[in-house]
């Protein structure tokens, strides 16, 4: 039986199992010798793993693609205060060793089918005729590809059916935020939250398990953003949108990143499209939060997470001044 703990090891462990692969490159080291630098992971998360002196007849770890299910035996170290596998051997896993796919797949929470349902559902208690029609037309031509797609390569939601995830929290917290301010509309908001990363189904490119280790060409010189405003131009003409709310759409897509170094070109220039972005980068850093918070013990600070700026995530301990009295 497999444990499921890529996500949860520890420096010092020492590993004998099986994982999936989700990156591989070879890459020339200082000294001229190559090395093996791998992504592995199964249903808990990633870990990133090493195998020094990869010698060019090593056909075996030469060949290693993306979605190969490896067996592994090393140990973990800390690196650069980062967590790495240190690989001692590493072999394709055979039909003989019966592995079963559900423990490398990392899903979301929730049913890809109930998340649609429940998104498209808030889409068709819109009062807006021209948004509903348009939310509803867009969400149900990319239905295949949203019931598994994942919202990134690595770092937030990427996993299987990440994508609706993601959308859904993000569409949750804002009808709560509308509550709050009664002067946004909430229709607009939440059409800005269900097409606003759409474009990523063609940005990003994953298998059917909501792997995804590149970017598509699009993806790469255009962006999601981009890619986003084009395909609402088409669909908003194709709906018979009014260009006004079109616009506001597209600006919303458009600003979502909020910085130009992040891909945006333009602010948000309207507070439906400001609440947008905040919702964006709270659900993408709670993701996150979330994530490393459950393999920390209290009291416990972790490595530096790269998609926090390098932050150190603290899990509190709540407990702490109880026990001590
Ligand atoms: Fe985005
Ligand atoms: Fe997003």
């Amino acid at each position: 039986m497999k444990t499921i703990y890529a996500a949860n090891v520890r420096p010092g462990d020492d590993i004998q199992d099986f994982f999936i692969v989700k990156g591989v490159q070879i890459k020339t080291g200082k000294t001229d010798k190559e090395y093996l630098d791998i992504t592995v992971g199964d249903a808990s998360g990633d870990l990133n793993a090493k195998k020094w002196d990869v010698s060019p007849d090593d056909s075996e770890v030469r060949s290693l693609q993306n979605g190969d299910v490896v067996k592994i035996r090393g140990t973990v170290v800390e690196f650069n205060g980062q967590k790495q596998l240190r690989i001692q051997r590493i072999r394709r896993a055979t039909a003989q060793d019966g592995v079963d796919m559900n423990d490398f797949v990392k899903a979301s929470p929730e049913k890809p089918e109930e998340m649609y349902a429940y998104l498209t559902g808030l889409a068709e208690r819109m009062a807006d005729d021209d948004l509903r029609r348009l939310s509803i037309g867009v969400m149900e031509a990319h239905k295949e590809k949203l019931l598994y797609w994942p919202a990134a390569t690595r770092n937030h939601h990427a996993e299987l059916g990440g994508l609706l995830w993601h959308m859904k929290r993000m569409a949750m917290a804002g009808e709560r935020i509308c509550e709050v301010y009664p002067f946004l509309n909430r229709d607009l908001l939440i059409a800005g939250v269900l097409l606003h990363d759409m474009e990523k189904i063609n940005e990003i490119v994953s298998n059917t398990e909501g792997i995804a280790s590149d970017y598509s060409r699009e993806g790469q010189l255009l962006g999601h953003l981009v890619m986003g405003v084009r395909e609402l131009e088409k669909a908003g003409e194709a709906y018979g949108v009014p260009r006004e709310k079109l616009l506001l759409l597209e600006h919303m897509i458009l600003s979502h990143h909020y910085e130009p170094e992040y891909g945006s070109p333009k602010k948000p220039a309207f507070a439906e499209a400001e609440v947008l972005h905040y919702l964006d980068i709270l659900d993408a850093r709670l993701y996150i939060f979330e994530e490393v918070e459950e393999t920390l013990r209290p009291g416990e600070f972790s490595e530096k997470i790269f998609s926090l700026d390098n932050r150190r995530v603290y899990r509190g301990d709540l407990n702490a001044d109880a026990e001590t009295e």
